[in-house]
């Protein structure tokens, strides 16, 4: 247990040395201080993100690391990556997004290309001991107080997104790191607050995610929380939306993001044609998993089966038969 802490304790010091060095650098290239100008992120809000800058070139992180470039824990944290025996920065000329545990420790990065069309366009830090994607968000830690002040939360797809969201009055946002939204996710945030909106892009990528997040969010919320949908135009995410069309527009998606259960509604329907039988009973078939996953909430899921029932053209009490729902009769 002494040598497991000792070893993510080092993690954590270099992920922070890492952190400070790349945020030095972005303060000394012109071009990466120019790539966020373009985006419309002020000086403010990067510094809010602690966003840096990796150099070109294969071994910057040695005038940083020096002897240290050949530890373990540097390869381990993903900082370098090793190739026949020969080490070389895993980061070159990205943006830098440092990831954040609650604690405030740099546990990982998010690496955008500065090049248009560079693959892959995101680059990202592995799983280590200290740092677990389908635990932690993006932005938390730096949104947490406005999550309890507003009473609110707003997750979506990308680092981006959660800055500029920041930058325009929504500093409530986090996002999931490159992975679907976990339940595990989802219990964190209703730990801060009873309102999660998820705000994915409006592509088909965003769709997917949302339908995921769904999923994820099931089986964890009560009769007292809510999730709603902010269903994008297929053109945007929140934060070319905000660019193209200020926050009073954002805001506006917010008001009318869908109920879990409308968007539930909205997905069980579509591509459906209601006058057949068999898609009725592909209807009743296919919410069958997400009513039974709803074990958190009672009430909703009553109410949910109620309206299956009825756009299937049932009973209620033949639909909860179906699912095995039934209370058994009281003697
Ligand atoms: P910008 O182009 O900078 O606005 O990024 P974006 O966040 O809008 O990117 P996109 O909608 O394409 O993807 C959403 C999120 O998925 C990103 O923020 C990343 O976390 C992740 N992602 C995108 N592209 C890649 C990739 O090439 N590799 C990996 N590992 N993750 C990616
Ligand atoms: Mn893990
Ligand atoms: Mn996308
Ligand atoms: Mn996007
Ligand atoms: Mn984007």
């Amino acid at each position: 247990a002494q040598a497991a802490r000792e070893k993510s304790k080092t993690l954590a010091d270099f992920m922070k040395e890492a952190a400070d060095y790349y945020t030095a650098q972005l303060r000394a290239t012109p071009k990466a201080v120019e790539y966020l100008r373009a985006r419309a992120i002020s000086g403010e809000t990067a510094a809010r993100f602690g966003l840096g800058y990796s150099p070109e070139g294969w071994h910057a992180l040695e005038e940083v690391f020096k002897e240290k470039y050949s530890a373990p824990a540097l390869l381990e944290a993903g900082l370098v990556n090793e190739k026949n025996g020969r080490r070389y920065d895993a980061f070159r000329d990205r943006l830098m997004f440092p990831i954040l545990n609650p604690k405030g420790q740099v546990i990982g990065f998010g690496a955008r290309t500065l090049k248009g069309d560079e693959q892959p366009k995101y680059l990202n830090s592995p799983e280590t001991p200290i740092y677990h994607k389908g635990s932690e968000l993006y932005g938390l830690f730096e949104g947490r107080d406005a999550v309890h002040e507003k009473g609110r939360a707003i997750v979506c797809e990308g680092y981006m997104d959660v800055i500029q969201l920041s930058q325009a009055g929504f500093p409530e946002s986090v996002a999931a790191l490159g992975t679907s939204i976990t339940p595990e996710h989802v219990k964190r945030l209703f730990k801060l607050t009873d309102r999660v909106y998820f705000s994915f892009d409006g592509d088909g990528a965003g769709r997917k995610a949302a339908r995921r997040a769904l999923e994820a969010a099931l089986p964890v919320l009560t009769d007292t929380q809510q999730a709603c949908f902010v269903l994008l135009p297929p053109e945007h995410d929140p934060d070319s939306l905000i660019k193209a069309k200020g926050p009073e527009a954002y805001e506006r998606e917010l008001e009318n993001a869908l109920t879990l259960s409308a968007f539930m509604k909205k997905l069980l329907l579509e591509g459906k044609e209601l006058m057949y039988a068999e898609e009725r009973a592909k209807l009743v078939a296919e919410a069958k998993p997400w009513i039974l996953s709803m074990q958190a909430a009672p009430v909703l899921r009553l109410a949910l089966v109620k309206e299956i029932a009825a756009m299937a053209r049932l009973q209620p009490e033949d639909v909860e038969r179906q699912y095995g729902l039934a209370s058994s009769p009281t003697p």
